[in-house]
């Protein structure tokens, strides 16, 4: 029997992202997101929601850009401090050792140390409540060659920071079966 629990934010885990900006005097910020994620296939887009208290949400907002980028594993540490302080206070990319690279393709930095990184354009803005949702056209991927395997992402190369329950940081489990396949076996044709 199911319990009514009320409105939740009830769907954990989801991937920790590292979006990238500058702020409005142009200096490199970099916040971790959990409240994002893959939102279109054709053209490729992103979001990230932001609340506007943060650094990140002005630099959305002056440069119409962001790069979103996936932090491996052995950066969980970096991921965690990039969410616990603000750029307000913080030179974050300089205190976390993380460099700071501008994308060629949009007014946003990139931690250069994390293997895949989505370079975004803002192309709509939502105001949800808490938290304002930036979906950006992603106009390139990069993607360190060690994460690739016959020239494509190869996610558990990519070893990503999985943000999940009790507020813990994960790693990507086992596969269990594979999509768009196991399915299958519960066709009904007719006559059967
Ligand atoms: C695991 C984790 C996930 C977070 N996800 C979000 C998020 O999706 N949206 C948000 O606005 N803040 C999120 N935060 C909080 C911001 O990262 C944090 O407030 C940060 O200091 C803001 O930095 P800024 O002011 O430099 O932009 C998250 C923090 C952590 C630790």
């Amino acid at each position: 029997m199911k319990v009514s629990l009320g409105p939740k934010c009830a769907a954990l885990p989801l991937p920790a992202f590292l979006v990238g900006t500058y702020d409005g005097n142009g200096n490199p910020n970099v916040m971790t997101a959990a409240w994002g994620g893959i939102l279109s296939s054709d053209p490729p887009a992103a979001g990230v929601s932001v609340r506007p208290t943060r650094l990140t949400f002005d630099g959305i907002s002056a440069n119409k850009a962001f790069t979103v980028s996936v932090p491996s594993i052995p950066l969980v540490a970096e991921t965690d401090y990039c969410g616990i302080v603000s750029g307000y206070q913080h030179n974050k990319f300089g205190e976390s050792y993380l460099t700071p690279v501008p994308s060629t393709l949009v007014k946003a930095p990139y931690p250069d140390e994390c293997p895949l990184v989505m370079e975004c354009r803002l192309h709509k803005t939502l105001e949800l409540g808490s938290h304002v949702l930036f979906v950006g056209h992603i106009l390139n991927v990069l993607a360190e060659e060690t994460v690739l395997t016959d020239g494509e992402i190869d996610t558990l190369k990519t070893n990503p920071v999985v943000y999940g329950p009790d507020q813990g940081y994960f790693s990507l489990g086992e596969k269990v079966a594979k999509a768009f396949s196991v399915g299958k076996k519960l066709f009904r044709g007719r006559g059967e």
